[in-house]
């Protein structure tokens, strides 16, 4: 069986006990599936679907995607029954309350008693809340932000009209310290935005030295770990990673994607602020929505207006299956995606066909095949992308500054300022055991363009 199907039992079942409690009502007239038309076209959907890379299979290792877990589609199914909204409680009591304990849950991996947060449509619009706040605490102020940080930070900061400088980074795609250190001296800062896990290379930046610089200088700290959060709950970081997730708790945001690692269908990112009092930021008149209760609505600490209760449906069933909790049945997920990067590495190091700029902070791994200049090997990890597709495992290709090679063992002639290197992302659980599979085919494709 390639797609999972026994969540349509689930859901059939479960939709009888939703149903029985609306049954004081007289029926409606409902849509019938048995009308050939919706046959045809949910054909014509699926085979329109065909074409897509296979982003549920393990020999799909490339981009930052995880299929959702069956749960999280039959309970986002189920929910899209009611279509409950989470702007007001009269739009979505039930899932409204789901959401606030789904939210309260992803809270308590980073220790704080009291919090405001929310679900939102993903890591950008839930950093732009997160820079909108620190906007308006620190107006006319810079957002800094490395220069290996979501491309969206810079973007979000001129949607908003705010100042943004780009932090170089080390050559390990880390934010450097002292460049940070420079401009915080200016006065300039408003807003670090830390990064548990770049986009690019995972790379983490350090929290602990974030974190002295903000004894010496007032600035926020945001830690966007929309990819890398979830990560808190792995038992098998390296001491100076696992130091800066231990750190995490003491920013004054936090944005977490539970559809990146937290195994949710697209359309579910969330902001976290330390500071519960930020709610009078928001404050707005709503006169048609807020009338069915005196409890929060999640409207009023959102910029957005209508937002799917489905999305929270979804992840609260995801957590109440599989909690968020260090040794628990997810966290090990996360700890064996860590472990298959892990053993990626060392095998790509073991192999005199590859080199590889570092080793893997979390379950990204970046890697290119060895020639003399910075234009072969690029040419070179395309031809390895393009074969390797061929034969059925799909990687993705990133292109990295030249300098994050300087670790390697041989020197490479810099005829242009970037590599075009291959990328994985090992975030599905079944990475670590499939690894021999995905090596082997790698190692064909390798072996077809003939690496020297
Ligand atoms: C670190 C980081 N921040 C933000 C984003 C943007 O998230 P989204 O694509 O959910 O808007 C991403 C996406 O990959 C990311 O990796």
């Amino acid at each position: 069986m390639m797609l999972e199907k026994e969540s349509l039992e689930l859901l059939g079942n479960a939709l009888e006990t939703l149903e029985r409690g609306f049954g004081t009502l007289p029926e409606p007239s409902v849509l019938t599936s048995d009308d050939d038309r919706l046959v045809t076209v949910m054909n014509e959907v699926a085979l329109r679907m065909q074409n897509n890379y296979p982003y549920f299979h393990p020999q799909y290792a490339g981009q930052m995607l995880k299929p959702p877990h069956p749960i999280a589609r039959a309970a986002y199914a189920l929910a899209t029954w009611i279509n409950p909204n989470n702007h007001a409680l009269d739009g979505g009591r039930a899932s409204s309350q789901m959401e606030k304990e789904a939210v309260a849950q992803i809270v308590g991996m980073f220790g704080w008693r009291e919090h405001l947060g929310h679900l939102c449509g993903g890591g950008t619009m839930a950093n732009l809340e997160a820079l909108w706040v620190a906007g308006q605490l620190h107006p006319g102020k810079k957002i800094l932000a490395s220069d290996q940080a979501h491309y969206t930070h810079s973007r979000i900061s001129s949607v908003l009209g705010m100042p943004f400088a780009a932090v170089p980074t080390d050559n390990r795609g880390r934010m450097d310290m002292q460049a940070l250190a420079t401009i915080l001296k200016t006065g300039e800062g408003g807003c670090v935005v830390a990064t548990t896990g770049t986009t690019g290379t995972g790379s983490v930046d350090s929290l602990p030295e974030i974190l002295r610089l903000r004894e010496q200088y007032d600035f926020r700290l945001h830690v966007d770990a929309a990819y890398g959060g979830y990560f808190s709950l792995a038992g098998n970081l390296t001491p100076e990673v696992r130091a800066s997730f231990d750190l995490i708790g003491k920013a004054d945001s936090i944005v977490i994607d539970p559809h990146k690692h937290g195994l949710q269908p697209y359309g579910c990112g969330c902001v976290l602020f330390r500071d519960a009092g930020l709610g009078a930021l928001y404050k707005h008149e709503s006169p048609f929505t807020y009338f069915t209760s005196s409890e929060l609505h999640l409207g009023e600490i959102s910029l957005e207006c209508s937002r799917p209760g489905a999305a929270a449906v979804a992840l609260w069933a995801t957590m109440r299956l599989l909690p968020l909790i260090r040794g628990g049945e997810f966290g090990l997920m996360i700890e064996n995606s860590r472990e298959a990067a892990v053993q990626f590495h060392q095998r790509l190091t073991q192999d005199p066909r590859w080199l590889v700029p570092f080793a893997p902070e979390l379950d990204i791994v970046v890697w290119a095949p060895r020639a003399r200049t910075a234009s072969q090997i690029s040419a070179l990890s395309q031809r390895v992308f393009d074969a390797a597709a061929k034969r059925g495992l799909h990687l993705a290709l990133t292109r990295l500054p030249v300098r994050f090679f300087s670790q390697t063992p041989q020197a490479i002639e810099p005829d242009r300022d970037n590599i075009l290197c291959l990328r994985s992302v090992l975030m599905k659980p079944e990475h670590l055991a499939w690894l021999p599979r995905l090596w082997e085919i790698l190692s064909q494709a390798a072996d077809e363009v003939a690496i020297p």
